[in-house]
């Protein structure tokens, strides 16, 4: 059968989300039916409800796909197409800290490699891995638009520029020992940071967003409650 280029508009209190997603939080059906009703195509809530549903299951699994594909009414297919396309939709378990080490061009020339595999070392995970403790996941990553503060590092999105392999090692050393709920750039600027790009101007006062992201207004800011 051809599915139509356009869906009718389907309205988010007629998607049966009680049905569909039962195990899930009663905030995040909340949020899933607040996000369904903001679109007048349900398939235009894709990539939140990715997010969303990364947040209750911890990451991606082929259940939550599936529920999302149940909820926007497109296909299996379709909603893997778009997940396995964006670097921020986590496929495996992430642990409480996602580090991503820059080693794009800017970076790599002033040490980016070095410091991913001191970060490595000290966290104990290779690139792509998650520690045996789950604490820490570490990544390597294209460009982070901070090339002027290179080598660039973010810790569950939060950026610290000109780290250097000794101060990577004491930001894992640190991120252990301190065992922060929320981290901020700024404060882990001043503590294992060096040359900044720029002034990124006010800082955040709540964190940006936890691990596996669903940015704040779905509700992820300091965890997945
Ligand atoms: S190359 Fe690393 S931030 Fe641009």
């Amino acid at each position: 059968m051809t599915r139509p280029m356009t869906q009718p508009m389907t309205q988010g209190t007629t998607v049966a989300i009680d049905k569909i997603v039962p195990g899930w939080s009663a905030p995040n059906r909340e949020r899933a039916r607040w996000l369904l009703e903001r679109y007048p195509q349900r398939r235009s809530a894709l990539m939140p409800l990715l997010y969303l549903a990364q947040l209750e299951h911890g990451h991606l699994t082929d259940e939550a796909q599936r529920q999302v594909a149940e909820l926007t009414g497109l296909t299996a297919a379709q909603v893997l197409a778009v997940s396995s396309f964006y670097t921020m939709y986590k496929r495996d378990h992430v642990g409480r800290y996602l580090i991503s080490v820059c080693t794009s061009i800017s970076c790599y020339l002033l040490g980016g490699d070095d410091v991913l595999e001191a970060v490595e070392i000290q966290a104990g995970a290779h690139d792509g891995e998650t520690s045996p403790d789950g604490l820490f996941t570490v990544e390597h990553v294209e460009c982070l638009g901070a090339c002027g503060g290179a080598p660039a590092v973010q810790v569950n999105y939060e950026m610290i520029e000109g780290v250097r392999p000794e101060k990577a090692r004491g930001l894992c050393d640190w991120l252990r020992t301190a065992s922060p709920q929320v981290v901020f750039g700024d404060e882990m600027q001043a503590l294992f940071g060096g040359q900044r790009s720029f002034d990124w101007g006010p800082s955040e006062t709540e964190g940006a967003i936890a691990p596996v992201p669903a940015f704040g207004p779905y509700g992820s800011v300091g965890g997945s409650s």
